[in-house]
C-alpha cells in the first residue's frame, strides 16, 4: 500500500500565518503539522509516501524530509498547481500509486488514540485483499464543516454528503482515506463541483454505491484534531503539549517511530541527533538511544 500526505491548498482561512508558509507546515506544539499525518503513515507500515503540495511551498517539505532515507522511507514528491479538489491527489499520483492500493491522509489532520492501529490494519486489508475503501465517520458539534455521514433507519449508510447545510448526522468524515487501485479510474470520472473541485465525498459515495465502501464509526475515546481555524490550531498545540507533558514521550515524533519500527538503525539515530542543534527535541532523541 502506498501513502499519499496532501499538503497544499491556500491556508487562507489561518492568513496572514500562512501568507508565506504552507499551513502544513505550521508548528503543532513542538513539530511541524505534516509530521501528524506523516507519522500515522509511518506506524501503519506504509513507507513509500508521496507528498503533494503548491509548486510555491514543495520545496520546503524536499527541505524538511528530503528523500526520506534518513528515515528509513521513501519519499516522493509532486507539485499540484491549483487548489482543484483532494481526489486530484489520485489524478496527479496515478504513476506513483501504479498498480498498489492506496492511503491517502490530509495534511492538516490530527488524530491521536489507542487502538487505532488494529482499525488501519483492517483497513488495509480490506483494500489489498477485498477491493473495499475505508472512511471513518467521528461525532462533531459542527458536522456542516466536513463531509457527512448519512443513515438510514436501519443504521445503514445511504451518502456522503460534502459541507451539507442542514446535516442528517453528526459523523463527519475524517481526513483518512483508503482505497484500492480503481480510485485512479473513479478520480478520473468525477466531475468538478459547485464550488469548483474534485471531492472525496463524490469519489466515497461511487464505493457506496458499487457496495464497496466500508464506513468505520470512531470511539468517543480516539482523538480527531482539526487545525482549520486560528483557534483550533492553538486547541491541537496545547492538546499535545498536555499529553506530552503528563507521559514525558513524544505523539508523531517520526525518528522515534522510525527506529521503534525498525526502518533505521540506533547508528542512523545518532547520525540525526548529530545532525540537530541542541533543543529539547534533541535530547529527547538521545534518550532513545
Ligand atoms: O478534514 C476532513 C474534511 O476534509 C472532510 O470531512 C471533507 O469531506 C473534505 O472535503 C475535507 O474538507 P475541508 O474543507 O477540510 O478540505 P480543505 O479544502 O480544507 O482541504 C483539506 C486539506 O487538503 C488542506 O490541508 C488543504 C489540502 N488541499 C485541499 C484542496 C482542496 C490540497 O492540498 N489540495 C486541494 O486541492
Amino acid at each position: 500500500m502506498k501513502g499519499i500526505i496532501l499538503a497544499g491548498g491556500l491556508g487562507s482561512r489561518l492568513y496572514p500565518a500562512t501568507k508565506v508558509v504552507s499551513k502544513q507546515l505550521l508548528p503543532v506544539y513542538d513539530k511541524p503539522m505534516i509530521y501528524y499525518p506523516l507519522s500515522l503513515l509511518m506506524m501503519s507500515k506504509i513507507t513509500d509516501i508521496l507528498i503533494i503540495s503548491t509548486p510555491q511551498d514543495i520545496h520546503l517539505y524536499q527541505r524538511l524530509l528530503d528523500n526520506g532515507s534518513s528515515l528509513g522511507i521513501k519519499l516522493t514528491y509532486i507539485e499540484q498547481p491549483k487548489p482543484e479538489g483532494l481526489a486530484q491527489a489520485f489524478i496527479l499520483g496515478k504513476d506513483f500509486i501504479g498498480d498498489d492500493c492506496v492511503c491517502l491522509v490530509l495534511g492538516d489532520n490530527i488524530f491521536y488514540g489507542q487502538g487505532f492501529s488494529f482499525l488501519i490494519q483492517a483497513a488495509i486489508n480490506r483494500a489489498t485483499k477485498e477491493q473495499m475503501a475505508t472512511i471513518f465517520g467521528y461525532y462533531v458539534k459542527d458536522p456542516q464543516r466536513y463531509g457527512v455521514v448519512s443513515f438510514n433507519d436501519k443504521k445503514e449508510v445511504i451518502e456522503i454528503q460534502e459541507k451539507p447545510v442542514n446535516p442528517k448526522s453528526k459523523f463527519a468524515v475524517i481526513g483518512l482515506y483508503f482505497f484500492p487501485n480503481k480510485v485512479i479510474e473513479i478520480a478520473k470520472k468525477i466531475k468538478p463541483s459547485n464550488r469548483g473541485e474534485l471531492e472525496i465525498s463524490e469519489v466515497n459515495n461511487y464505493f457506496l454505491k458499487e457496495k464497496s465502501l466500508k464506513v468505520e464509526l470512531m470511539d468517543k475515546e480516539f482523538v480527531w484534531l482539526d487545525t482549520g481555524t486560528q483557534d483550533s490550531l492553538l486547541e491541537a498545540s496545547n492538546f499535545i503539549k498536555t499529553i506530552e507533558k503528563r507521559q514525558g514521550l513524544k505523539i508523531a515524533c517520526i525518528e522515534e517511530i522510525a527506529i521503534k519500527k525498525g526502518y533505521i538503525l540506533k547508528s542512523d539515530l545518532k547520525n540525526i541527533i548529530n545532525s540537530m542543534g541542541a533543543s529539547n527535541y534533541s535530547e529527547y532523541l538521545k534518550k532513545l538511544i
